[in-house]
């Protein structure tokens, strides 16, 4: 069982928080009104139970269509941050007929490289003999930009801290080992908004702009002084490009 936030009615979206994160990332997004949102932490992170075996990127977008379907959603938007958008991208591929749409924030289509897919491995070895914290010190300063308060720094820091180490091995292990989605794109029938933060790092302006160019008609939205998490640092220019889309 994942745990689950559902709030909300109308058009259903499911939101997909990236990693090392949680469903509590989207805090912000459940004011986006006419919307039921879905909000799962995903195995491992935030309030649900640990893998106790690897999983793929499909096995995360399976566990996530079990949940659709524990909460009788037959069609959704499906919204995710990314290595959320990994996995929607993953669902797109497997079952686009539940798809209302796709909504990719702040990620990427392409597989890791075999350096990234390296360091992956080498975050793997660190997690396991340090916990998850050098892996939140390393990755907290791309999160936000340099210019964040500091009180939001430190509620991406408590989300990020409170993931368990297997939970982030395995999903390190499932992004190293993902496919690459560039060949999905130009099939994709349907609905697509592609949303970044221009001052992303991590997944930078110009893999969104490539993504939106390669799906048909899809709408790219660049969120300003917004860096990868632009749906807490901006959700105000955020919820309205989301409400705009889906309503
Ligand atoms: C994320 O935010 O989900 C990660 O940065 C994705 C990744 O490491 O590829």
């Amino acid at each position: 069982m994942l745990y689950t936030t559902d709030q909300g009615s109308g058009t259903e979206i499911l939101w997909i928080h990236g990693y090392p994160l949680s469903s509590r990332i989207f805090a912000k997004q459940l004011e986006i009104p006419g919307v039921r949102h879905i909000v799962p932490d995903l195995p491992g992170f935030g309030r649900s139970a640990t893998p106790d075996h690897d999983m793929t990127v499909d096995d995360y977008a399976r566990a996530l269509l079990k949940l659709l379907g524990e909460r009788k959603v037959q069609r959704a938007y499906v919204a995710g941050l990314s290595m959320g958008g990994y996995i929607a991208l993953a669902l797109a591929r497997l079952v686009p007929e539940r798809m209302r749409g796709l909504i990719l924030i702040d990620t990427k289509e392409t597989a890791d490289t075999p350096e990234a897919r390296q360091g992956r491995y080498e975050s793997v070895e660190k997690v396991k003999s340090a916990g998850v914290r050098p892996v939140v010190d390393a990755m907290l300063p791309k999160m936000l930009m340099p210019s964040a308060p500091l009180s939001l720094v430190e509620e991406v820091r408590a989300i990020m801290t409170s993931s368990t180490a297997a939970g982030v091995m395995t999903a390190l292990k499932a992004m190293a080992e993902r496919p690459d989605s560039t060949a999905l794109l130009p099939h994709l029938d349907m609905r697509t908004l592609v949303i970044v933060g221009d001052g992303d790092t991590i997944t930078p302006p110009a893999d969104a702009a490539r993504m939106a160019a390669a799906i048909p008609n899809a709408k790219l939205v660049t969120i300003e002084s917004a860096a990868h998490l632009s749906n807490m640092e901006k959700p105000d220019e955020f919820n309205k490009a989301v409400q705009l889309f889906v309503t």
